[in-house]
């Protein structure tokens, strides 16, 4: 699923985002990443998305190598990953549930059911009510949870969820993570950031990975689904 050998990432401006680390995570397995602001969590997922290439090492995810990498080859593994972006990424103007088709469009052949499955999706976070709303009128917690539907809507193998509880009181945090752990299956791989680590139950998880100044400490344990 993801495996990664002595992986570097420095951005142009010559700031090592992280240092040199090696990890394998396998199918199925739920992972949390923790460490304070700037340790490099949201790069360590944009490295996995192919947003940003690893400056040195081998690093190989859903068995795409993503060093040299073309942009086909990148547009084919963003398909079969479900990311939750810090910022959430929604287009003003558009609904919620336009938001999440939005999210699923390209991805399979049109069943015609595309509307029903962002229905869905917004349901499972609690939003069906918020449907048709415009993304603008809806609360910052709100627009978080659009996020996270248009990524469980999407059914990938691989779910990265950024700070997925950010900006969520302590109930709707804790109902968004045990949403996003049931999503983690003998197929599906997800990895969590967050700061929240009082939230979180490193015994559900198959590994923790402690990010401290971009240096990567993994730890295994728990695995109790
Ligand atoms: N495009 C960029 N160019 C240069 N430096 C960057 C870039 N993006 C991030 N950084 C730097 O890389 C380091 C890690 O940033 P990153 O966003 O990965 O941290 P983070 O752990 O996600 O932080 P937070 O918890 O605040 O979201 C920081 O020092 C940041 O300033
Ligand atoms: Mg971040």
């Amino acid at each position: 699923m993801i495996e990664a050998q002595d992986v570097s990432l420095q951005y142009p401006d010559g700031t090592v985002a992280l240092k040199p680390f090696s990890l394998f995570i396998g199918g199925g397995e739920l992972i949390y990443v923790t460490g304070p602001s700037g340790s490099g969590k949201t790069s360590l997922l944009q490295l996995l998305l192919g947003m940003v290439a690893p400056s040195s090492g081998l690093l190989s995810v859903l068995n795409q190598p993503m060093s040299g990498a073309r942009g086909a080859d990148i547009r084919k593994l963003r398909r079969k990953v479900g990311p939750v972006f810090q910022e959430f990424r929604l287009t003003a103007g558009r609904s919620a549930c336009e938001n999440v088709m939005a999210g699923i469009r390209f991805l399979r052949p049109a069943s015609g059911s595309l509307r029903q499955e962002a229905l869905e999706a917004l349901e499972r976070v609690g939003l069906s009510h918020k449907a048709a709303s415009p993304i603008e009128h809806l609360s910052w917690g709100e627009r978080q949870r659009v996020a996270i539907a248009r990524a469980i809507a999407r059914k990938s193998e691989l779910i990265l969820a950024d700070e997925p509880t950010g900006t969520l009181d302590k109930e709707n945090a804790l109902i968004i993570l045990s949403l996003l752990i049931s999503l983690r299956d003998e197929k599906t791989t997800v990895l969590i950031t967050t700061h929240a680590t009082h939230l979180l139950e490193p015994a559900r998880a198959s590994g923790v990975i402690r990010m401290d100044s971009g240096r990567l400490d993994m730890s295994r344990g728990g695995d109790g689904r």
